[in-house]
This record gives structure tokens, C-alpha cells and sequence, in this order.
């Protein structure tokens, strides 16, 4: 399937990276990820460089829905029961940032940025919505009920998030990469022995490129992506929408519906 994005942007012309070439910091692909760490290590004066196998945005980025919410399924009133209130209330603060910071930056950028209130509903079960909005109360977050929502006829009650957004995000990735050292086309193939490996930005992008190459790392039963094994927590965490198994395989957290296949 063609992704709706891609058929509505022009594609951004960097060149491949011709030869060798030095760099403090190397960003190995230009998702979402990539492209935001390029730009703020522009803006911190950091020496880099960011490769990109193909074009930029072309990877998971250009399938995705392209909201910006601080509301991932419902996930709060899970969140509240294991971490305690602070830790909660600390990943709200924090997403709601990204969200003021996606609303700053998306201010110079030509890409379809619109403010909207953000839902998710249930159309049999009033209870878990009802948690969701007490755990979010006691955070402090004026999240609000709602038995109507546009598009679907008929709900059981629905979480609305308000003042959240949607944007073109390949139109806001061609944007903000203007200016930035990109080379697209370029293929990161081997790593050799390191020594400077100091940023952990690296370290999890190398981390991250690992698990994609590795055939024996298992894909999330979600949409596929590949997971990353979590060593603290002893569990395999999916980068894409949060699903989480345990050691065994057995489902942790959603949205994913069942455990891994073995
Ligand atoms: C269906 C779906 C919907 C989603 N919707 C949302 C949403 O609405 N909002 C949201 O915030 N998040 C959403 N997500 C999560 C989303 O995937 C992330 O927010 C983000 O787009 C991921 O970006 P990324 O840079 O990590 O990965 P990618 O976009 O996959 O970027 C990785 C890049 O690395 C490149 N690459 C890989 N290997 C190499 C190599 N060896 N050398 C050079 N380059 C390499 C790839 O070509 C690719 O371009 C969604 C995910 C999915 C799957
Ligand atoms: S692919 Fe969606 S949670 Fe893993």
C-alpha cells in the first residue's frame, strides 16, 4: 500500500556520501528519530552526520498516523498502578513537552499542523474508560468524558485528550532537515571497533540498526516491528506503539492482543 504522505511531498534530493569522512556523532537513519536528533545536534553545535539508507522518512515514519498525542492508548491508569503517581505524572509532562515542542517547531514549517482533541473510546465497555479518566484526575491532567465522538456511531464512552495535534509529517521532516548534513542513499553496512562511543544516542541507534539486521530478533505480533530486549526489565519492548512481552513471550502490554509466536 501506498503511503498517503509520500504521495504528497516532494522528495528531498540529498546526496549519497561519496568516500570517507569523520564525524563526532553518526545518525544511521533518517526517521522521525533520526531527522529530530540531526536537527538538535545542529542546534547544540555537535558535529555529525546523518545517513540514511534510502530517503529520509522512508521507513516506519512515512506509514504512521501522524498525530501528536500524549495519549497512547490507555495507558495511564496502567501506568499509575505499576510506576506510582510521580513516574506517571512525569510521562505525561514530558509528552505533553514534545507536544509543545512539535507545536513551536511546526510554527516555521509549512506542514499542515492542526491543533485537535484526541479520543479513545470504547464501544462496550464504560468501566476502563472511567478508570482511565480517574487515574488522569488524580495526575492532575483535565482530561474529559465523552459518549459522542465524529465518525463513530456508537460508543460506550470515549477519554478525550484536548488541545492535541495532527500534522503532514513529511512535509514537517522535509522542513526541518533543510540545512541539516544529510546523506541519503548511503547504507550503513559494518561497524568498526569503537572507542568514542559516547553519546547514547549512538549507542541506541547502533542498538536499534542491530535489531533490525538481526534475523533472530523477534517482530512484534502488532504490525510487525522488530523488538528490542529490554535487559532491565527482562522483557522484549516494541519501538513502534509501546506493545511489551515478557522473557517467554507472553504479552505484557498492548496494543498488541497476544504473545509472541516461537
Ligand atoms: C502504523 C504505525 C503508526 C504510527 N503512528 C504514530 C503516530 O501517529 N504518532 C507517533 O508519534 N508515532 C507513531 N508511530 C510510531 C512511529 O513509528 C515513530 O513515531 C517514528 O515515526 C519512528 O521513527 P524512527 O526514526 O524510529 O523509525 P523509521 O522511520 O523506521 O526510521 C529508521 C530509518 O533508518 C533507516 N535505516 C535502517 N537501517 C539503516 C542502515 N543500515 N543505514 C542507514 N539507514 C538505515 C531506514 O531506511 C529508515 O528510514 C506509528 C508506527 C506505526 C508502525
Ligand atoms: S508494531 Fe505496534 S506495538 Fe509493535
Amino acid at each position: 500500500m501506498n503511503s498517503l504522505w509520500s504521495e504528497t511531498v516532494k522528495p528531498t534530493g540529498f546526496p549519497p556520501l561519496k568516500g570517507d569522512t569523520k564525524t563526532e556523532v553518526l545518525i544511521i537513519g533518517g526517521g522521525m528519530a533520526g531527522i529530530l536528533c540531526a536537527y538538535f545536534l545542529q542546534k547544540a553545535g555537535v558535529d555529525y552526520i546523518l545517513t540514511e539508507a534510502n530517503i529520509i522518512g522512508d521507513g516506519i515514519t512515512k506509514n504512521t498516523t501522524a498525530k501528536i498525542t500524549s495519549q497512547h492508548g490507555l495507558l495511564y491508569h496502567k501506568l499509575l498502578k505499576n510506576a506510582g503517581i510521580e513516574k506517571t505524572k512525569m510521562y505525561l509532562n514530558a509528552n505533553q513537552s514534545a507536544l509543545d515542542e512539535y507545536r513551536r517547531l511546526c510554527d516555521g514549517i509549512d506542514c499542515d499542523f492542526e491543533e485537535k482533541d484526541a479520543y479513545v473510546y470504547s464501544v462496550s465497555d464504560r468501566k476502563i474508560i472511567e478508570n482511565e479518566l480517574s487515574a488522569l484526575d488524580k495526575i492532575g491532567f483535565n482530561a474529559e468524558f465523552a459518549d459522542k465522538i465524529p465518525m463513530i456511531p456508537e460508543i460506550a464512552g470515549a477519554v478525550k485528550f484536548p488541545k492535541q495535534a495532527q500534522f503532514h509529517l513529511l512535509k514537517f521532516i522535509v522542513g526541518i532537515s533543510k540545512g541539516l548534513s544529510i546523506y541519503e542513499n548511503t547504507r550503513i553496512t559494518e561497524l568498526a571497533p569503537h572507542t568514542a562511543m559516547k553519546p547514547q544516542l549512538l549507542l541506541n541507534g547502533f542498538t536499534a540498526v542491530g535489531n533490525l539486521l538481526t534475523p533472530t530478533v523477534p517482530r512484534c505480533p502488532h504490525m510487525g516491528c522488530a523488538l528490542k530486549w529490554n535487559r532491565a526489565e527482562r522483557s522484549w519492548d516494541c519501538p513502534c506503539h509501546g506493545s511489551r512481552f515478557e522473557d517467554n513471550g507472553k504479552i505484557i502490554d498492548n496494543p498488541a492482543t497476544g504473545g509472541l509466536k516461537r
